[in-house]
């Protein structure tokens, strides 16, 4: 009898408030996809690199942090856009600074050429990165960036960490 083959890796994909309405909400910022469409294209860049996507969507703070709470020592990597708990969201914040994993921050669009409080992110400094302003491309780009630290992480002889 052959052994069990190990489960991929999980990357968690955190979507925050108001992000369920993309397709209707201000397509001329956010464009026309939904949020299916983007949970579909990074569940197919996660496939090909071995990973497997769970999706997580909250209004509530409180949802998001115990999203991140569930995913301590259980999920590989977290790709978060916390729509604009990114800005103020210091419990998301503390909950990300506890997940011993990669982190990336998304956005669709490119937050610093918006509005001025727009401009801080409160998950910017518990983020590894953050990838903005490439619309739905943006979801391949940022399982691509976290598949790439991971293999930076698990890389013999040292703990790089920034993928090559
Ligand atoms: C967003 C940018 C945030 O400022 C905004 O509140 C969102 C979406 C983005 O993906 O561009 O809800 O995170």
């Amino acid at each position: 009898m052959s052994a069990a083959r190990p489960a991929p890796p999980v990357v968690l994909l955190v979507s925050g408030p108001n992000l369920q309405l993309l397709g209707e909400r201000d397509p001329a910022v956010y464009g026309t996809a939904r949020l299916a469409d983007h949970v579909a294209r990074a569940s197919a860049a996660a496939t090909e690199r071995g990973l497997v996507l769970e999706h997580l969507q909250a209004d509530a703070e409180a949802d998001l942090v115990a999203a991140v709470h569930q995913a301590r020592g259980r999920v590989a990597a977290i790709v978060v856009n916390a729509g604009a708990l990114t800005h103020y969201g210091w419990a998301l914040h503390d909950a990300l600074a506890t997940f011993a994993g990669p982190v990336v921050e998304l956005h669709l669009s490119n937050p610093e050429a918006r509005e001025p409080w727009r401009r801080r992110s409160v998950i910017a400094p518990v983020a590894d990165g953050t990838i903005a302003g490439f619309g739905g491309l943006g979801y391949e780009l940022a399982v691509a960036a976290a598949a790439g630290l991971l293999a930076a992480r698990s890389a013999p002889g040292g703990r790089p960490t920034l993928p090559s």
